[in-house]
């Protein structure tokens, strides 16, 4: 454990760690000290590299405009963005609506120091929070309690949380720096972790797991037909350690009709990404908490941009709209079934063709969002 301002967090811990309120320290401290905070099991990093990877964090936000739209109605108080990448959604919230608040979780080291320096000029309106998003319920709680930063109201009180929003996935930077071992388009060490200070590489994974269980991982994750044939090449090709490797041994045990139809890689990239990170199954317990920390009249709002996502997105949703019912649906319920949120739109929404135009990544992305009932 470290001391933090006067937050007491763990370093280089999973759970949540605050960075200094952008209020209280100046920009070049907050590097330096998101920096120090993780020495010495985290890849050695300058506050001054800190700086300057802060500054060229490019990504664009994707469905910006839906989502302000879709939180424009909500109470004045805090929106947690739970995937807060390099704040885009985040600053442009702060800006539209003067009486919201954010509090941004992310486990990329190098996404939270670029958030942090973006909304610095935001003061106490801006917590960041080093944390994965399963911890929702615990850091809201700790905030509720004054036991972490927390955007206070006038009369000193912690801010209710009118809204969540999940951004899922990766951003730009991930997938675009070769180091974090994202991208089957760039040669780096097969690594894949969003908080590179802990937890199994996607080369440590490859090494031991076997063929029945990654045939599933690259059928589940990636929704690929050639699982057990590309399973199958990879546990011959073992030891894998760079990204390129593992897209060679990929494009080599599929057919070439396969391969004219882009990077044959492609599917078994994301496949090992979701898996390393453990991205689905924290999705699932963080919608539970999401509905359940929105007070009456705030909104949780989801970008998924891989079907696996957006089906628990879909499941979790229509199960808090319906309450759990069990009655035909053409019937009046009547086995007391207590909705607790109502849906603002019909099915999902995708990406307009004009974003889609400007930024490819926009193409997959299903927006789902729900407001909280008075129940
Ligand atoms: C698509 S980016 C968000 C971009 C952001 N909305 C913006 O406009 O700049 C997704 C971010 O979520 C983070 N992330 C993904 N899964 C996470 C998890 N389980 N817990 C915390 N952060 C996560 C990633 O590290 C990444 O920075």
């Amino acid at each position: 454990m470290s001391t933090y301002g006067s937050t007491r967090i763990n370093s280089c811990s999973h759970h949540a760690e605050t960075m200094r309120s952008p209020s209280t320290v100046p920009v070049e401290d907050l590097s330096s000290a998101l920096f120090s905070a993780c020495r010495p099991r985290c890849r050695a990093t300058s506050s001054v590299e800190g700086l300057q990877m802060a500054s060229t964090f490019h990504h664009q936000s994707v469905q910006l405009a839906e989502v302000l739209e879709l939180l424009m109605p909500v109470p004045a108080g805090v929106v947690v963005d739970c995937t807060l990448g390099g704040g885009g959604h985040a600053q442009a919230l702060l800006e539209a609506r003067a009486d919201l608040s954010i509090v941004g979780l992310d486990r990329d080291q190098v996404a939270l120091a670029a958030a942090t320096n973006r909304l610095a000029r935001f003061g106490s309106r801006a917590v960041v929070i080093r944390s994965t998003f399963d911890q929702l319920a615990n850091i809201v709680r700790e905030g509720m309690d004054g036991q972490r930063p927390w955007p206070l109201a006038a009369d000193g009180k912690p801010q209710p949380v009118v809204g969540v929003l999940f951004d899922l996935g990766v951003s730009s930077p991930q997938l675009d720096e070769a180091d974090r071992g994202f991208s089957y388009r760039l040669d780096a060490p097969l690594d894949m972790r969003m908080d590179q200070s802990q937890g199994q590489t996607a080369r440590e994974l490859l090494d031991v797991i076997d063929l029945d269980a990654l045939t599933d991982l690259l059928r589940d994750n990636g929704e690929d037909r050639m699982a057990r044939r590309i399973a199958k090449a990879i546990l011959a090709a073992r030891p894998i350690l760079t990204t390129g490797e593992l897209a060679e041994t990929v494009a080599q045990a599929v057919p070439a009709a396969v391969r004219r139809r882009g990077h044959p890689a492609k599917r078994t990239f994301q496949a090992l990404r979701i898996a390393v990170n453990g991205e689905l199954d924290q999705l699932e317990r963080a919608l539970t908490d999401a509905l359940d920390v929105l007070v009456p009249g705030g909104r949780c709002i989801v970008l998924s941009y891989h079907s696996g996502e957006d089906r628990l997105v879909k499941t979790a949703f229509a199960a808090a709209r319906t309450g759990g019912c069990t009655c035909p649906p053409q019937l009046p319920c009547v086995c007391g079934a207590v909705p607790r949120v109502k849906k603002l739109h019909g099915g999902s929404i995708g990406a307009t063709a004009d974003e889609m135009a400007e930024n490819p990544r926009a193409e997959s992305v299903r927006l789902r969002a729900v407001e909280k009932l008075n129940v």
